[in-house]
């Protein structure tokens, strides 16, 4: 291969006439380079573009502006089928009149393939997808799961260097979407082929990819590995989507290269976190992020570094975990404690109305863009 990057989208806009007469930007300048042999997912809520870029990769859209590359190829007007990649879409489309193994062949057939060559490929599509001896059936005669995996054997039997999907789980039930996350995945990494995978599901995205490119409103908010983005999202729309987090209005006391110093006026405090955005300043009106898992209840009297007073609202035991609901002068924070010993004594929980303390490790505690 010629380029490190099996697919790169540079500064791309598309733009749309609705039928309503506006205009709009439903990709609006992406920039993404997708390495070979990466599992690489678009997530962002639906709207967000992301079908749109899957499009422009494959050749169905044009971009507006800015240009689609693959293997290091400007894309121009090239059409789908001169373009070394391939698409599951989220229908599987799959022809209900023709056999599983009539599915698979069909894209071959039309590129003229010879009968044997075509029985081959069939074949080993199939032995791909674990759906050996099911040749002669109709999709009707198959689950859903099934059928996803017919779609995507028709996609592979081409054998293109990169694989687009959009939402291809998106018509199953939880448990056989779970399964076939990790098939897919299990799949994409014995093949070695890059995938371009598009969910609105952030666990989804998190289960598969090695790295996610956050999306809304048409942009990229944030490229990066699952934990990357759970662990460091860079502006609080990205701890908002990915997760879950207790976010706190603040100001910028003081600021170094990792220690931001942000006084938090609900609670008449300053706390102590590290900088994430780029671009913060001093004096600069920020968001505090912090994820329920990584606040620790102590005693309300504890003497502690970055701490303060709140009082139990509620407690939910859900087995594995308990999530403590409090409130800090009108705040509502939202603790989450695993329950790493088994206990019956209801006095070892929490009670309502009781005062804590809460302890925020500065360096579970982002400063982040208001954005
Ligand atoms: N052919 C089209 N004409 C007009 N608007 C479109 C067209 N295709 C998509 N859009 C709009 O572009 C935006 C992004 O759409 P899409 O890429 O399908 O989002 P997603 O796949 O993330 O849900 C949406 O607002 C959608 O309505
Ligand atoms: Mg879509």
């Amino acid at each position: 291969m010629t380029s490190e990057f099996a697919v790169e989208l540079r500064d791309v806009v598309k733009r749309f006439v609705t039928p309503e007469g506006n205009e709009i930007a439903a990709v609006d300048h992406v920039t993404m380079q997708i390495k070979n042999g990466e599992f690489f997912s678009m997530l962002g809520s639906s709207g967000c573009g992301k079908t749109t870029s899957l499009r422009m990769i494959a050749g169905f859209e044009w971009t507006t502006e800015g240009e689609v590359y693959i293997e290091g190829n400007p894309m121009g007007h090239t059409p789908p089928f001169q373009r070394k990649v391939n698409t599951v879409f989220q229908s599987y489309a799959l022809f209900q009149h023709m056999t599983v193994f009539q599915n698979i062949a069909f894209g071959l057939e039309m590129e003229g393939a010879k009968e044997d060559e075509i029985k081959q490929r069939v074949g080993r599509a199939l032995e791909m997808v674990q759906l050996t001896g099911m040749e002669r059936r109709k999709p009707k005669q198959l689950s859903g799961g099934q059928q996803q995996r017919v779609a995507v054997a028709r996609a592979l039997v081409k054998t293109p260097d990169v694989l687009l999907l959009d939402e291809p789980l998106g018509a199953l039930d939880l448990k056989l979407r779970k399964e076939m996350q990790l098939e897919l995945k299990a799949l994409q990494q014995q093949l070695g082929i890059t995938f371009i995978y598009v969910t609105h599901d952030q666990e989804e995205a998190l289960t598969m990819s090695d790295r996610i490119a956050v999306m809304s409103n048409g942009r990229v908010q944030q490229i990066g590995t699952p934990v990357e983005i759970y662990e460091r999202p860079s502006n609080k729309f990205v701890a908002d989507f990915i997760g879950e987090s207790n976010f706190l209005d603040g100001q910028i006391k003081s600021l170094s290269k990792d220690e931001a110093q942000v006084f938090i006026p609900a609670l008449n405090t300053e706390l102590r976190g590290i900088p994430i955005s780029q671009g913060l300043v001093k004096g600069e009106d920020v968001v505090v992020s912090i994820r329920p898992e990584k606040i620790r209840i102590t005693e309300k009297n504890a003497k502690n570094d970055n701490f303060f007073k709140a009082k139990v609202t509620n407690t939910v035991y859900i087995g594995a975990d308990t999530h403590v609901y409090t409130e800090s002068q009108g705040v509502k924070i939202k603790v989450l404690e695993q329950n790493h010993i088994s206990r019956l004594d209801t006095s070892s929980f929490y009670t309502v109305g009781q005062e804590v303390g809460l302890v925020l490790m500065p360096e579970n505690t982002l400063v982040l863009k208001k954005v």
